[in-house]
């Protein structure tokens, strides 16, 4: 099987797997998190079936989507093997899926990644802001039942990741000064970066207008 043919299987893997999932994370976000990555690993130069199969696998053990995110990493692991990635190969995409997640970078000691696993961690977090990003963050948060805004409750500074997934007094608006305004700091590659401060500003174009709606000053 040629590296083009594995990166078509991995493609159907995680088709079957992601389409029935409603909470932002289905498949057109994976296939927009490919399309970045592609761009992203032209400019770094990185392994390409490295590069886009992590990216199409990085969500498929999300602990948030499935039960049981160690059943399924070994189902991947699996399927990967089935299709001739070498050992190697196996080990730094499930490596790349496994660290990526920002739920992970807020633990003591975040994973280091290496330059693939970088390049897919910004495209993730890149389909996180801009005006997809706005529109995931209202989707899950309607998903969730949270509050769209209250004005009483302030953004939490530091979260574990426990924290971070309890939606109590959690509101979309403040999920943009608790994650998706602190993204762009946090891209590890200069087009990245580049493309997350054209994305920054229109969200913060989004927050004024919002607020001002919000006190009926316009
Ligand atoms: P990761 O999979 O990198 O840990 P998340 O699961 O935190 O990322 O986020 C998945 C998507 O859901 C992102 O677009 C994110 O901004 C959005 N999201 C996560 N938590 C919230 C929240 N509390 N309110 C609104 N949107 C959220
Ligand atoms: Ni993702």
């Amino acid at each position: 099987m040629t590296n083009e043919q594995q990166i078509e299987e991995i493609r159907k893997f995680s088709y079957n797997k992601m389409v029935k999932d409603h909470t932002g994370h289905n498949f057109d976000h994976i296939q927009r998190v490919v399309k970045m990555a592609n761009r992203l690993s032209n400019e770094e130069k990185t392994d390409k079936l490295i590069t886009l199969g992590a990216a199409y696998l990085h969500d498929v053990a999300d602990d948030k989507l499935v039960d049981d995110p160690a059943e399924l990493e070994s189902e991947i692991k699996k399927f990967l093997k089935s299709i001739n990635l070498n050992e190697s190969q196996v080990e730094e995409i499930m490596y790349i899926t496994h660290n990526l997640s920002f739920s992970k970078s807020l633990s003591k000691n975040p994973p280091k990644l290496s330059l693939a696993g970088q390049v897919v961690q910004d495209s993730d977090r890149l389909d996180a802001i801009g005006a997809i990003g706005i529109t995931r963050a209202i989707y899950y948060g309607g998903v969730n039942a949270e509050t769209i805004y209250d004005p009483a409750i302030k953004p939490r500074e530091k979260m574990s990741k426990a924290e971070y997934r309890n939606l109590d007094n959690e509101t979309i608006i403040n999920h943009f000064y608790e994650k998706l305004l602190k993204l762009t700091g946090m891209m590890n590659t200069p087009t990245a970066k580049r493309i997350a401060l054209h994305r920054q500003q229109f969200m913060y174009e989004f927050l004024n207008e919002f607020k001002s709606e919000w006190l009926s000053e316009n």
